[in-house]
């Protein structure tokens, strides 16, 4: 069941199943492994004694999996063997109907991938930033003076959902009262359906996703009747790239821009507390010296990896470290894997808010598909925790994180914690 906590005991077992079980049985893309924080031993023997994997079977069909940091490095710029298209099967692990594909840029490849990036990069400028910032800290202070003290309350539900839901708010220029709606709709498209998921059938799923394209499709109207304006919508609406799209690209690029900026800033944020509730000693150091903002942001970005993975698809065969990767293959690059590799990363396994070179990392990707929020992820990081050090002296987390059943959105669900009173 999804929805339990195993004891340590059961934990354990499925670590240790790691060095006993053959290596061609190994699914490291299983939701479950993910769900019970156990799949790191089976990265960890992967990148020692089968860095590029095939698994013949699993719920996703067979692929491949890439788990060293180079190694992900050279499949991500390699674009010529390597696609990320939509119509072969996109990003994820998790093939999506043919018939359900929606185009975003993300999920295209040269030329027309830069086109449509272009077209919302102005966003994330530092001078356009800038003047985000000030929108982002004001609504972080007045979230966390609202916050309960003396009483145990989900960090998850009050400050990560909340703070990231508002900024995306603020980035579409979205009805106010409706933005938990944007939070929704994120959730239900990584969502796997099923009886514990967040919808039983995809045909649900489909009919919220549904629903969110005839709202946005109301304010993308709006937008075009009025001047440009600096908001995501207005730029998609009248930028030159853009404009013209048809339904599916339209819906895919908002699905993507919402999923991009909400769940990952999102579980970055819930990381980072339970990271540093982990490592007192390092929650001491920051507390002693919030100049370590400025490393500790990107190290728990490392340490946190919100994407697990991305995916691509061989348009040719292609012989990749001594394996025959066939055409039509899905290869899977694991950051999650890439960000412990001690032959990149001094160590990968230590939390370490003053690292030297702390944003050596995959968790926003590489080559020409790099994260184009990073700077606002970070920026909106920074500002959490140099609102959350102003004011409370400690955050105690208070119980079991309650993680999420997914291979591809690494993150909490829930993370109970108490301020003292
Ligand atoms: C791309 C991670 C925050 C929007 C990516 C990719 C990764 C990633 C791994 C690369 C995809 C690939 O190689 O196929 C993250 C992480 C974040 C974060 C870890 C926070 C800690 C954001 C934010 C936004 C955003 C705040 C916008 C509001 C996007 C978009 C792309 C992207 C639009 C597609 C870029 C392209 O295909 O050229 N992100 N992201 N991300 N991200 Fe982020």
């Amino acid at each position: 069941m999804h929805g339990t906590i195993e004891s340590a005991a059961t934990l354990d077992a499925l670590r240790a199943r790691a060095t006993s079980l053959p290596l061609e049985q190994f699914d490291p893309g299983d939701p479950e492994l993910f769900r019970t924080d156990t799949f790191w031993p089976y990265f960890d023997r992967l990148r020692r004694e089968d860095p590029v994997h095939y698994c013949k079977n699993s719920m996703f069909g067979p692929y491949w999996s890439v788990t060293r940091y180079n190694d992900i490095m050279e499949i991500e710029t390699n674009h010529s063997v390597f696609s990320s298209a939509s119509s072969l099967g996109g990003i994820t692990i998790r093939d999506i109907d043919p018939d359900l594909r929606r185009e975003s840029f993300i999920s295209m490849d040269p030329p027309r991938h830069a086109a449509q990036r272009k077209t919302v990069a102005p966003m994330f400028t530092p001078t356009h930033l800038d003047n985000l910032a000030l929108n982002i800290r004001k609504r972080s202070a007045e979230c966390l003076d609202n916050l309960p003290r003396g009483e145990m309350f989900d960090w998850v539900d009050r400050v990560s959902i909340e703070l990231t839901t508002q900024m995306l708010a603020v980035l579409f220029d979205f009805p106010w009262e409706d933005r938990r709606k944007l939070t929704r709709w994120s959730d239900i498209a990584t969502t796997i359906p099923g009886p514990d998921g967040l919808v039983a059938t995809e045909d649900e799923r489909q009919a919220e996703l549904t629903e969110c394209a005839a709202y946005f499709s109301r304010l993308w109207k709006e937008r075009i009747a009025q001047p440009p304006k600096s908001d995501l919508l207005s730029m998609m609406a009248h930028g030159t790239a853009t404009r013209d799209m048809d339904a599916k690209n339209f819906l895919g690029n908002l699905i993507l821009l919402i999923v991009g900026g909400n769940d990952t800033t999102r579980n970055t944020m819930s990381g980072s507390l339970l990271a540093l509730s982990q490592h007192p000693e390092q929650y001491r150091k920051l507390r002693q010296n919030p100049d370590l903002l400025d490393s500790f942001v990107p190290e728990v970005i490392r340490w946190q990896t919100p994407l697990a993975h991305m995916r691509r698809t061989a348009l040719s065969d292609f012989e990749f470290r001594g394996k025959q990767i066939k055409k039509g293959d899905k290869v899977v690059m694991w950051y999650v894997s890439g960000n412990r590799d001690e032959a990149a990363i001094e160590k990968p396994y230590d939390f370490i808010i003053d690292r030297a070179r702390p944003r050596t990392h995959l968790s926003f990707g590489f080559g020409i598909h790099r994260c184009v929020g990073l700077r606002l992820a970070e920026l909106q990081l920074r500002i959490i925790w140099e609102e959350i050090l102003k004011r409370f002296d400690h955050i105690d987390v208070v119980g079991e994180p309650k993680r999420v059943y997914s291979s591809f959105v690494k993150g909490l669900e829930e993370l109970p914690v108490k301020i003292a009173a």
